[in-house]
């Protein structure tokens, strides 16, 4: 496996965008490692306007993905992304948290867009390309 990331705005398909309203978050593995070690995954997603989303799953607290490695990143009332470590909640539109020891901070967004019925992301570069 290798540590550098996609080519830097290579598109990404992330599966059907049928089923995501279902599924409310679903994590994509990059097939790539950060500078870090860390397994590189985008979450995507369908805000409450139903527009698509995606975020680096990696929390803005310590360099670890928010669903530890569970697959549930969602909080118990479904409403807010939310970090297993240390409970930090983030909005599903912009990625904001609300709540926990980052309140404030922002997730790591990447571009996306729905074609053919496809989730295509494309990634941004990380805030701190190290983690
Ligand atoms: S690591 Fe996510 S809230 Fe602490």
């Amino acid at each position: 496996m290798t540590t550098s990331p996609p080519s830097s705005r290579a598109e990404l398909d992330a599966g059907p965008v049928q089923g995501l309203d279902d599924e409310r978050a679903r994590i994509v593995k990059l097939g790539v490692r950060a500078p870090s070690g860390r397994p590189r995954e985008v979450i995507v997603l369908l805000d409450d306007d139903g527009l698509p989303r995606a975020f680096e799953n990696l929390c803005k607290h310590l360099p670890v993905p928010l669903d530890g490695a569970s697959g549930d990143v969602l909080s118990d009332d479904g409403r807010h992304l939310l970090c297993g470590t240390h409970g930090a909640l983030y909005r599903f539109a912009d990625g904001y948290c609300v709540s926990g020891p980052c309140e404030g901070d922002q997730l790591d967004a990447h571009d996306v867009e729905i074609v053919d019925g496809r989730v295509k992301v494309r990634l941004r570069p990380l805030e701190n390309e190290r983690f």
